[in-house]
């Protein structure tokens, strides 16, 4: 007898999502084919567990069905031609309860892989073909939404007994040839579900690694798998369990994470909320960078770079990244030491993105780096001088690395709280220019 999930569904899902479910099997059937729920969504349901992201494979022409379906949902849409899928976006406040909603359609399909680790081929498929080509057995399940049948699990591949044996398995031993960023999913999902990778599994995933197969692999393809590590929960725990696989060998050979790399994951993430807290006007930097910084600590700034260029990482994260690195060790300890002025931690910090100030702030070994870190960022960053290159012209400083100087030190001396206001500023200004000040 066929296992029925449709009471998981009504258990697990607000009713709302369900009835939207329930519509969008109704359209299918009405167009001719039938409509399944896949991936991850099942996986969770199975579990026991909600998804927001939900994936349905319908038999024939996913995209337009799915424009259809965004003109009865009132839902944007964005479609992929070359793989035959469309996103359905529902709007933020849907009137069915189902706001922030992402719907993603394919046809069910079989792909066959010309060559390994580039896109494969498509071809319409069945059901069964659509699941094989999947990565584990527990991501390879399907629920159908069909009426009359709505709720049946289609389970060929015995995705639910390994839910419950908690392994991760692929489905044939060429998956990861197929697609090496399976590598990284494995991990991804054993280390998110407290699963283990099966022994057979195991031994191809260490196979693939030492053929080199993430070679093959587009850095796009390969900036994405790492992305998506970042943003589990405990990305620390797929780095270390990678590290343990040496998969982490793709960024640099040889490369180590650093000794407390857990313990810094947990501050990262004490900080960042700290933050977001502490600071609601500024933009909260992303925490997925933080990690980053973390995973790529134990490299040379020289390695970095080139990790970061062949995963084609933007401008904007590589210079983050490598201003974090930049750091010269000599800064650190002085951070440590207790013996910064004001105006010694500010020349440290000031050139850095927050993000690499935060990650300083994070991997700080001792109390006093983390004192000084917090005073620039609730006090020092914001400490502008009122006087400025036109003040001092008027006070006869013509323009020129003299001018540049005095400004700097009004700046210093505002920093330690000795020009508070702009008379004191001007006050200082003419006292340096009389000599009665010296600099
Ligand atoms: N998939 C695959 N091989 C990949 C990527 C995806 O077989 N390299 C299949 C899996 O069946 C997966 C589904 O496509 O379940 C959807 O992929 P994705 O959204 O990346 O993963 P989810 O399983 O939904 O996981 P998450 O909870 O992280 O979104």
């Amino acid at each position: 007898m066929k296992r029925d999930l449709a009471g998981k569904m009504t258990s697990v899902l607000p009713p709302k999502i369900v009835r939207l479910i329930a519509l969008i099997g109704e359209k299918a059937r009405d167009g001719g084919s039938r409509a399944y729920l896949t991936g991850g969504f099942v996986r969770d349901l199975v579990m026991g567990r909600a998804n927001k992201d939900v994936d349905i494979m319908v038999e024939r022409d996913a995209i337009g069905f799915a424009e259809q379906m965004a003109c009865v949902l009132n839902a944007s849409i964005a479609v992929y031609p070359r793989f035959g899928t469309a996103t359905l976006f529902l709007p933020p406040i849907g009137s069915r309860g189902t706001g922030g909603l992402r719907v993603d359609l394919t046809t069910a399909r079989r792909e066959t892989y010309k060559k390994p680790a580039v896109l494969p081929d498509v071809a319409e498929g069945d059901i069964k073909d659509d699941l094989f080509r999947r990565d584990f057995t527990i991501n390879a399940m399907a629920v159908s939404i069909s009426p009359g049948e709505f709720g049946a699990l289609v389970d060929p591949y015995g995705g639910e007994r390994d839910i419950g044996k908690k392994i991760i398995r692929v489905l044939h031993p060429g998956s990861f040839i197929d697609d090496p960023t399976r590598i990284f999913r494995a991990v991804r999902f054993e280390q998110r579900l407290g699963f283990k990778i099966e022994t057979g599994t195991k031994r191809l995933i260490r196979t693939a690694v030492r053929e080199k197969m993430f070679d093959k692999i587009s850095g796009e393809r390969l900036r994405n798998e790492l992305v998506a590590v970042m943003n589990e929960k405990y990305p620390e725990r797929c780095f270390s369990r990678m590290s343990q696989l040496d998969e982490i060998r793709f960024i640099s050979p040889g490369m180590k994470l650093v000794p407390d790399c857990a313990r810094v994951a947990g501050q990262i993430r004490k900080d960042h909320a700290w933050y977001a807290v502490a600071f609601p006007e500024e933009d909260h930097p992303g925490l997925w960078i933080a990690y980053l910084m973390l995973f790529m600590s134990g490299l040379t700034s020289r390695a970095a770079e080139r990790a970061l260029k062949r995963l084609i990482f933007s401008k904007d994260v590589t210079a983050k990244v490598m201003a974090q690195k930049s750091v010269p060790r000599k800064e650190i300890e002085l951070l440590g030491s207790g013996r910064l002025t004001a105006a010694g931690i500010y020349d440290i910090l000031k050139p850095l993105p927050v993000e690499a100030v935060l990650f300083l702030y994070s991997s700080a070994g001792g109390t006093q780096a983390r004192k000084y870190i917090r005073a620039y960022l609730r006090k020092y960053r914001y400490v502008v001088t009122e006087t400025d290159g036109n003040a001092l012209h008027e006070l006869g400083v013509r323009p020129g690395p003299f001018m540049g100087k005095l400004l700097r030190e009004i700046l210093r001396r505002k920093l330690e709280g000795k020009a508070p206001t702009k008379e004191r500023e001007l006050g200082l200004v003419r006292d340096i220019l009389s000599g009665r000040e010296r600099i």
